[in-house]
């Protein structure tokens, strides 16, 4: 039976791929045959990913990394490159970190901070996958930000955050463009709000109450990793072969309203 989001014969670098989304994702291309080389800071959590997964499918190499530092990325990639043997043909940039701090609050190292883990990790990951040292042409290519309901709406006390994910849809619309000419398309999902130890550790600043009014805020109640995950690998399969440049709102209704 022909299933269009297979992802046999892929190879796919994911990374916070130890918690929450990331790992979601990581799990779902496994399933659905893909190579995987999994990046995040938490050396534990990819450990446990990897002896959670059957050794039936593809090849799976974890790497920690810690993406606030740029310059090591490439190499990192390109040695995964040679382990696996093949070139890359999808990118999921999940790794990222909130940042709840009003205006007066806020440093601009902090800001900075923000900034260079959740967007310019992603354009020096996207630099490196559709160079010589990630993506072969001859493959059409696939690049997946991961933005946020805040980067598409407002929400006080949220600007560094905020800021990062809306500069992903520019980014992500940007080199959609450019990268054509590379057989690369670049897509972005913009997520509501997902029950994640990001999102947990959120609730855990406010008061019991939070829980219930975020529930209120999506019509179709918080949102589970899965959601998401499956519209990652859709835009990492061959099913999406003509979507690029595209921002998906999968948030539960939160931004139709
Ligand atoms: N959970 C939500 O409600 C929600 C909503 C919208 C968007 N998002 C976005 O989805 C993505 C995944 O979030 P999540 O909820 O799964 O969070 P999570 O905290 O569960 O996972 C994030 C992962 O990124 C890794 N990471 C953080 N900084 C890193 C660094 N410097 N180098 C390498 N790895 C690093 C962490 O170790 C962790 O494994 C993030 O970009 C987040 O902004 C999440």
């Amino acid at each position: 039976m022909i299933n269009p989001m297979s992802l046999e014969g892929k190879s796919i670098i994911i990374t916070g791929a130890a918690s929450g989304i990331g790992r979601e994702c990581a799990e779902l291309c496994y399933a659905l045959g893909a190579n995987l080389l999994l990046l995040d800071l938490n050396k534990d959590g990819l450990l446990t990913l990897k002896d959670s997964l059957d050794g039936s499918n593809g090849s799976v190499i974890i790497r920690e990394v810690d993406l606030k530092n740029l310059d090591s990325i490439k190499g990192v990639i390109a040695d995964a490159k040679n382990e696996l043997g093949c070139s890359f043909t999808g990118l999921v940039h999940c790794a990222g970190i909130p940042s709840v701090l009003p205006l007066r609050a806020l440093s601009i190292e902090q800001f900075e901070r923000v900034m260079r883990i959740n967007t310019e990790a992603g354009l020096v990951l996207a630099k490196c996958f559709s160079s010589n040292s990630g993506h072969d042409t001859s493959k059409q290519g696939s690049i997946v930000f991961i933005s946020s309901v805040y980067g598409v709406v407002g929400s006080a006390a949220n600007v560094a955050y905020a800021t990062s994910k809306a500069a992903i849809i520019g980014m992500t619309k940007s080199l959609a463009i450019e990268l054509v000419k590379k057989n690369i398309r670049v897509n972005c999902v913009a997520p509501g709000f997902i029950k994640t130890k990001m999102a947990n550790g959120i609730s855990s600043m406010f008061d019991n109450d939070y829980s219930d009014k975020i529930e209120e805020m999506h019509p179709l109640g918080w949102g589970e990793a899965i959601d998401i995950a499956n519209v990652i690998a859709f835009l990492l399969s061959e099913a999406s072969k003509w979507t690029t440049g595209a921002v998906f709102n999968v948030d539960g209704g939160f931004t139709a309203q």
